[in-house]
């Protein structure tokens, strides 16, 4: 994709959040924010058969760390739970598709965070190669 089609696929995401609102009865809910900014991000999870059945990000932030949770909603959603733990920075970093400075690290990472805190407990930041 040119980096025309990148800012258009981001800011659709960032506009038409998939997989935002709450569910009944979730089985695994975590509470993240960045420290740079503020901004809060929730999730909720159902979980069947030891695999992410359906997911809920609820929160606010900038445009990369919205269209970031929804892009990744996308991925999420049917994976089995023994694969959330080895999710890394990497892997969020590289569904986003668009080079982000150090600064807004955090914002991109914020969803893979509360994803991962919800299902492993580890609530520490992703890191990765990159
Ligand atoms: Fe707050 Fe990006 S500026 S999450």
């Amino acid at each position: 994709m040119t980096d025309d089609l990148y800012r258009d696929y981001i800011l659709d995401h960032y506009k038409r959040p998939r997989n935002f609102g709450e569910l009944d009865h979730p089985d695994l809910t975590a509470h993240e924010h960045n420290p740079l900014c503020g901004d809060e991000l929730e999730v909720q999870i159902k979980v069947k058969d030891d695999r992410i059945e359906d997911l809920r990000f609820k929160g606010h932030g900038c445009a990369i760390s919205q269209a970031s949770a929804s892009i990744a909603s996308e991925e999420l959603k049917g994976m089995e739970l023994d694969e959330i733990g080895k999710l890394d920075a990497d892997w969020a970093l590289d569904l986003l598709g668009i080079p982000v400075s150090a600064t807004r690290r955090k914002c991109a990472l914020l969803g893979l965070k509360v994803v991962r805190g919800a299902v492993t407990g580890d609530n520490s930041w992703p890191v990765g190669s990159g």
